[in-house]
């Protein structure tokens, strides 16, 4: 065997965090213990028949869809998504200079940093966050700035927290509402208005990750950067087909903003990749031009789910709160479990009830005395999961009084 070590970037990163989940899943189900898995934000239902029906048509009656695609996307998959765009938010972008496929939109958020960042650069980014974010910028051997989000700042950052002297470094800050894994979204808009002011001030890409704007509850309307004045001078908006379609395996995504803002990723990805397979961009235009009775049934699915979870969960002692958007509950551990940590809790809570949650430290420090867990299970196993964290709680109790 040759002697070969990965690059130090690499080897300086802990593993992802789902392929430790994965790997003590598989214990468990060797054990044969009943596995009811929220951990992963893996959509549990189908993509749309509609959706899939094109895909099938395309790939079998259509041969020109086997050969390599047009790296930043067809420009009916770039016209559909700006048409999209219009009919959702009232934003007008260039189907030719503004928007550009994605290989899911983690391919493009992990490039993104690749395409801007170097040793020098700082980036800032949310502290719980969606695990990419951070990985990025560490892949890109940039530097990290934390940004806590806490409950008492409605999971909002505070930018007044942050040194002059590391905005004076700062080349990109990544946002996301709403929010994964807080389940946290933007109710006073001013927000979006300061955030784009600020970026501008010390000449920040304000990288906005739009993944579950489409998986909202009630009367709650996520808004795109771009309905907010000034924004295309500083921002990019990275879509997902993953969670509003049921796309999650389909790896489908796009990012779009100002041409000026996008090329260095559309550059970047030039060397690598020749963007979405032809049959799956098909797919996605049909998912965009289709009926979209789709989406709001499958909010309502999750929201329903959300309120039996939430509900279920202060019975027995956890701290969790209706939310208004997103696939996921994030839940502050019962005071009994809080001194434990969160990646103790989530491996007995695996071990011993076969119920897999997501610990809150994984997404980071400020994540620590919370677990998320995801809504992707079939309705009747909320109930069981219910009654096992009930068990488990019980005697953690026992142990503690
Ligand atoms: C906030 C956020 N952004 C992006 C993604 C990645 O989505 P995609 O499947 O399009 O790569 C996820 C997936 O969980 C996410 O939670």
């Amino acid at each position: 065997m040759i002697d070969i070590s990965p690059s130090s970037i690499l080897s300086h990163l802990p593993p992802y965090l789902f392929t430790k989940i994965s790997l003590l899943k598989k214990e468990a189900f060797e054990k044969k213990l009943d596995v009811i898995d929220l951990g992963m934000g893996n959509p549990d239902m189908p993509t749309p028949a509609h959706i899939v029906d094109i895909l099938c048509d395309s790939i079998k009656h259509h041969k020109n869809t086997h050969r390599y695609p047009q790296a930043k996307g067809i420009p009916k998959f770039r016209k559909a998504i700006v048409q999209w765009m219009s009919r959702r938010f009232g934003v007008e972008l260039d189907y030719e200079n503004e928007v550009l496929a994605l290989i899911g939109s983690k391919e493009g958020i992990a490039h993104i940093c690749m395409a801007y960042l170097e040793a020098k650069d700082y980036a800032l980014v949310c502290d719980p966050s969606y695990p990419v974010h951070f990985n990025g910028v560490a892949l890109a051997g940039a530097k990290i700035f934390r940004m806590p989000l806490l409950e008492k700042n409605n999971y909002l950052p505070d930018f007044t927290k942050i040194p002059t002297k590391i905005l004076q470094k700062t080349k990109i800050m990544f946002l996301n509402y709403p929010n994964n894994p807080t389940a946290a979204v933007v109710e006073d808009l001013s927000f979006w208005k300061e955030t784009i002011h600020f970026c501008k001030k010390y000449d920040i890409l304000l990288v906005s990750d739009n993944a579950y704007s489409e998986l909202t509850f009630g009367n709650y309307y996520a808004p795109s950067i771009f309905e907010f004045s000034g924004a295309k001078n500083v921002a990019l908006e990275f879509h997902s087909f993953s969670k509003t379609f049921n796309m999650a395996g389909w790896r489908l995504g796009w990012v779009c903003g100002n041409k000026k803002l996008l090329y260095p990723l559309e550059k970047f990805k030039s060397f690598l990749d020749y963007g979405p397979p032809l049959f799956i961009q098909l797919a996605g235009v049909a998912a965009l031009n289709g009926h979209q009775n789709c989406i709001r049934e499958l909010s309502r699915v999750y929201e329903k789910r959300m309120q039996k979870m939430v509900h279920g969960l202060k019975k027995n002692g956890w701290k969790a709160k209706e939310t208004k958007a997103t696939m996921y509950v994030w839940a502050g551990l019962p005071n009994c479990l809080a001194k434990e940590g969160s990646l103790s809790v989530a491996e007995r809570l695996l071990k011993e009830t076969g119920v897999v949650v997501s610990p809150g430290v994984s997404f980071g420090e400020s994540g620590e005395g919370y677990a998320r867990m995801s809504l992707v299970t079939h309705d009747k196993r909320f109930h069981d999961a219910l009654i096992r964290i009930s068990k488990f709680t019980k005697s953690a109790m026992q142990n503690h009084s």
